[in-house]
């Protein structure tokens, strides 16, 4: 087995915009960093929400090998049949344990480390489900029982940043990385924790930015200003693909480093050119 591992995470990929940024940038960026896995929030790849078996596919094609959600995962209804036949595509692990799905998946890098990824949802302003912080230790210890994981990532998918800084000082030193996803900002902190743990607020959208959101300006600003509904469409315009790569130690399963990546497709098209 290897003695380090780098995990390349996406932030929420939003649109066809956000797909097809990741489609150009994702041979350049595991080739140029000797990625050894590629994990990506998928919630609203589908048009801006939700995710379908088809666009799921594609971006396997890509070369993402594990799915995370969020709130948005059941947007597009076949995704309730779809996730019952592909265990990469992950929905929070603490939705009902009747909901199809599974919260964590087990996979193995080419060089023989295993690593787990947990995918969990926050509660504070959003719907509420079973406890983040207790189901998230209970399906690490799942993971640690059935398949000794060398190294675990979870995306801790949520809207307030306290719940999200909580999660990481409850699992420093139990897992490798704690990521947040949802709000689509991507924030400054990143950080190896006290004990081991990368640890960023928001890994941020992958998709276009200049919109609310991912959203077109237009209707959304509307609803701020008169309060109306609105129908929203994902923005036009140039997309940016935000990542962080994690690089971690196989034998402890701490990280030594998390790097992040905010890239439009200039900054992509000058990797091709990296020597
Ligand atoms: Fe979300």
């Amino acid at each position: 087995m290897a003695d380090s591992v780098k995990l390349l995470f996406i932030g929420d990929i939003f649109g066809k915009s956000g797909r097809e940024i990741t489609r150009e940038a994702l041979p350049l960026l595991t080739k140029l960093h000797a990625v050894d896995l590629v994990v990506a929030n998928v919630e609203n790849a589908a048009g801006g929400n939700g995710i379908t078996g088809d666009i799921a596919e594609k971006l396997f094609g890509y070369g993402i090998q594990v799915m995370t959600t969020g709130n948005h995962v059941w947007d597009k209804k076949e995704a309730l049949t779809y996730i019952k036949e592909e265990p990469r595509l992950l929905r929070p692990a603490n939705y009902p344990s009747e909901v199809p799905g599974r919260g964590r998946f087990i996979t193995q890098t080419k060089s023989g480390v295993r690593i787990g990824i947990v995918n969990v949802m926050g509660r504070v302003f959003m719907n509420p489900l079973d406890n983040p912080f207790t189901v998230v230790r209970s399906e690490i210890a799942q993971l640690q029982l059935e398949h000794k994981p060398d190294v675990i990532l979870v995306d801790m998918h949520a809207e307030a940043t306290s719940e999200k800084q909580a999660m990481g000082w409850h699992l420093d030193g139990i897992v490798t990385a704690v990521v947040g996803t949802h709000t689509h900002v991507q924030t400054a902190d990143e950080r190896i924790l006290p004990k081991g743990t990368a640890y960023i607020t928001d890994v941020g959208m992958t998709g276009p930015h200049d919109s609310i959101i991912g959203v077109d300006v237009r209707p959304a600003l509307k609803r701020f200003l008169d309060g109306l509904p609105a129908r929203f469409e994902p923005a036009a315009g140039p997309p940016r693909l935000n990542a962080v790569l994690i690089t971690a130690n196989c034998n402890d399963g701490h990280s030594t480093e998390i790097q992040r990546f905010n890239l439009s497709t200039d900054d992509i098209n000058s990797l091709a050119t990296t020597p």
